[in-house]
């Protein structure tokens, strides 16, 4: 059978770090509160010169020296952002340009914190069709940008970063590698619980991040648990036989919350989030190539993704390496 799957894995990070301390100096914090509240000690934050695209590219040749492939093999990039470079064209189309590789499909996802999810599903049905053979699959974002630095109750949440994958269409046995399973959701009616004050069509700026951390909280517990049992479904897995959950790395709690509500053993769960922050679309490729790159996660083991962000938008995607 064709499946599409996962042949490596890069990521890329702004060089400069900012711990809690140092964020406590320009904004009315604490790093007690920050750990205490979402398990975040630090963030990386793009400097002159550092864009969704640079930080994008950086991840995908890496990801593609990981996959021993050349970029001129590439038929399919897709760019999940909510912090392109521009309105357009689509950072997409500047990765490839950077890579090199021409001629092929190159587009942008946009599902804030689960545009990774979303791009990962989107790749496995064009590579299934046979569309493409080879693909990257790539979450980066620089949230810094769009984030008020006066507003103390989100600014602390998110940082920047890019995590990127080469996905490779196989003809592989039952029980070999690829994608097993993914579903993806959206639910309209929440949107003004997390969003952006601006765009192209209403303000003509590019507007601040605004949220309601409180009930995003609420959703995204009950959102993550429900898509995890029906992926489990579709794949016929059992939650025990999940070697690692690889989620949305937003708040320790809601990880932690999640696993409960599974019975997931916390130590299956890749936490990058005390590292990274939030760095929304970027975050699962970023944790999943640093599980990778440590040893923890190896090939053969099942892996499951999982993210929830505005719209609301949430999915999960099941995978064997
Ligand atoms: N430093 C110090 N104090 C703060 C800060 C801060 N950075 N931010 C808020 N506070 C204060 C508030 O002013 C409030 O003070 P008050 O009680 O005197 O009014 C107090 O802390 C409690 O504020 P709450 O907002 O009620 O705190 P809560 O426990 O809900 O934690 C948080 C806030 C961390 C945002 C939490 O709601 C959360 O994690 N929500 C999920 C949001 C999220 O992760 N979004 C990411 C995008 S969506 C996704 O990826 C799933």
């Amino acid at each position: 059978m064709i499946r599409a799957v996962i042949t490596g894995s890069g990521s890329a990070l702004p060089a400069q770090c900012v711990t809690n301390d140092a964020l406590a100096q320009r904004v009315d914090t604490t790093d007690e509160w920050i750990q205490e509240r979402t398990g975040i000690r630090q963030r990386y934050i793009a400097g002159e010169g550092e864009t969704t695209s640079s930080l994008a590219t950086e991840a995908a040749r890496k990801a593609l020296e990981d996959a021993g492939i050349d970029a001129s093999e590439i038929g399919l990039i897709i760019l999940a952002t909510a912090t392109p470079d521009h309105t357009f064209p689509a950072t997409a189309t500047q990765v490839q340009a950077n890579l090199g590789c021409r001629g092929g499909v190159a587009f942008d996802v946009h599902a804030v914190c689960s545009g990774f999810l979303y791009a990962l599903g989107t790749a496995d049905s064009l590579l299934r069709t046979g569309m493409a053979k080879k693909a990257l699959v790539i979450g980066a974002e620089t949230f810094s940008r769009i984030l008020d630095w006066e507003d103390r109750t989100t600014c602390v949440l998110f940082g920047d970063g890019a995590g990127a994958v080469v996905l490779e269409a196989k003809d592989v046995e039952e029980d070999g590698p690829g994608i097993l399973a993914t579903r993806l959701h959206a639910d309209g009616e929440h949107r003004e619980l997390l969003y952006v004050d601006g765009g192209p069509s209403t303000t003509g700026e590019v507007g601040k991040l605004r949220m309601k951390g409180r009930e995003v909280f609420r959703h995204a517990v009950v959102n993550l648990a429900d898509v995890l049992k029906e992926v489990l479904e579709d794949a016929s897995i059992d939650a025990a036989d999940v070697d690692w959950v690889v989620p949305h790395q937003a708040n320790a709690r809601i990880l932690d919350a999640t696993a409960r509500k599974l019975n997931l053993a916390p130590e299956k769960v890749i936490v990058t989030v005390d590292q990274h922050a939030n760095t929304s679309a970027a975050s699962v490729p970023l944790a999943l190539d640093v599980a990778k790159k440590d040893g923890r996660i190896k090939p053969g083991d099942l892996v499951m993704f999982e993210a929830m962000g505005g719209g609301f938008t949430w999915g999960a995607s099941l995978a064997r390496m």
